[in-house]
This record gives structure tokens, C-alpha cells and sequence, in this order.
């Protein structure tokens, strides 16, 4: 039995997904991050690769997750939060325990590619930014 199977299939998995992405717009730490954004597109693509990830009969049709990512200003923080959103959610609709373990695993392997390469995790580079400020300034005085 896939854990698709194990969670009770399509209705369910969707009935999950709603409120996760309804409760990661209306975060107070990373609602802003979606502001704007299609909220029906997100909670069927969303839908979409968690069920093909759980081993259900559904092939992902999105964007690839590192460039749709590439251009937000996500930092490791808002990952986690969306990740501890996620594990609350799967909490409060009383998925399997099984079903959660390998859902939190697909969602920590794609860290790099949400975060992009090389990305410091879990805090700002204040060093990296103040070489970026004076080098900017430098350019603007010359
Ligand atoms: C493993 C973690 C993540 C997964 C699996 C994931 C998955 C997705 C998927 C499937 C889409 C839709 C792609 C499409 O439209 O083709 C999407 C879009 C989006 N995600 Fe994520 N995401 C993750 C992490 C995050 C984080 C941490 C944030 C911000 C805190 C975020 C913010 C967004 C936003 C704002 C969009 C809409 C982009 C747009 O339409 O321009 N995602 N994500």
C-alpha cells in the first residue's frame, strides 16, 4: 500500500494540502512571501507533487521547484516555517505517522533547491551584505 493509498487517496490528500497552503498564506512570518500570488494554481500544484512524491497515480506538472523559488525572498527561517506549518497541519488532520515521516523527508531534501546552493541556513550574511553595500557605493561615486 502507497502511502497515498494509506492517507485515503485524492479527497483527503486535498482536503490536507487546502489548509496548508490557507495557513501558509495567513502566516504572520511568511504570508507575505505569497501575497499576491495564485492561490488555486499553488494548491493544485502543491497537491500535485506531494501526491507523486507519497507514490499515488499523479505525475507533477509544475515548474521545476529551483527556479520557481529562485526569485523569492526565502531564507532558512521561512523554510522551516513553512515546514513546521506543514508538520502542524499533518498533526491536526491526523495523518499516519508513516505518511508524515516521508512527506517531512521529500520536503528536507529539496532545501538546497528552495534555498539555492550555497545559501547560509539559517541566518543573514551581514558580512556578505556589507561588501555588497560598499561595493555599491563605490560604483556610484565613481
Ligand atoms: C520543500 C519546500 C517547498 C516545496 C515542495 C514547494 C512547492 C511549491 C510548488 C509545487 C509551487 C507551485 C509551482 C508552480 O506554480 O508551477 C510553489 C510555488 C511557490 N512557493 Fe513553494 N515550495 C516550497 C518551499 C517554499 C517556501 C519556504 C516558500 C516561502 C516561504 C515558498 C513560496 C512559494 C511561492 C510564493 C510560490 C508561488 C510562486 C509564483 O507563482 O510566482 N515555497 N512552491
Amino acid at each position: 500500500m502507497s502511502h497515498f493509498e494509506t492517507l485515503g487517496g485524492e479527497g483527503p490528500l486535498r482536503r490536507v494540502i487546502d489548509m496548508f497552503v490557507d495557513r501558509v498564506f495567513a502566516d504572520v512570518m511568511i504570508g507575505f512571501i505569497f501575497a499576491g500570488k495564485n492561490r488555486e494554481r499553488i494548491r493544485e500544484m502543491e497537491y500535485q507533487l506531494a501526491a507523486e512524491q507519497l507514490g499515488g497515480p499523479v505525475v507533477y506538472s509544475g515548474r521545476p521547484i529551483q527556479s520557481v523559488h529562485a526569485k523569492l525572498p526565502i531564507m532558512g527561517g521561512h523554510f522551516d516555517r513553512r515546514r513546521q506549518i506543514l508538520l502542524n497541519t499533518l498533526r491536526d488532520c491526523d495523518v499516519p505517522a508513516e505518511v508524515q515521516a516521508a512527506w517531512i523527508e521529500h520536503v528536507d531534501a529539496l532545501r538546497e533547491d528552495v534555498l539555492g546552493v550555497g545559501h547560509a541556513p539559517h541566518e543573514c550574511d551581514h558580512d556578505l551584505q556589507a561588501e555588497r553595500g560598499q561595493e555599491e557605493s563605490i560604483g556610484e561615486v565613481s
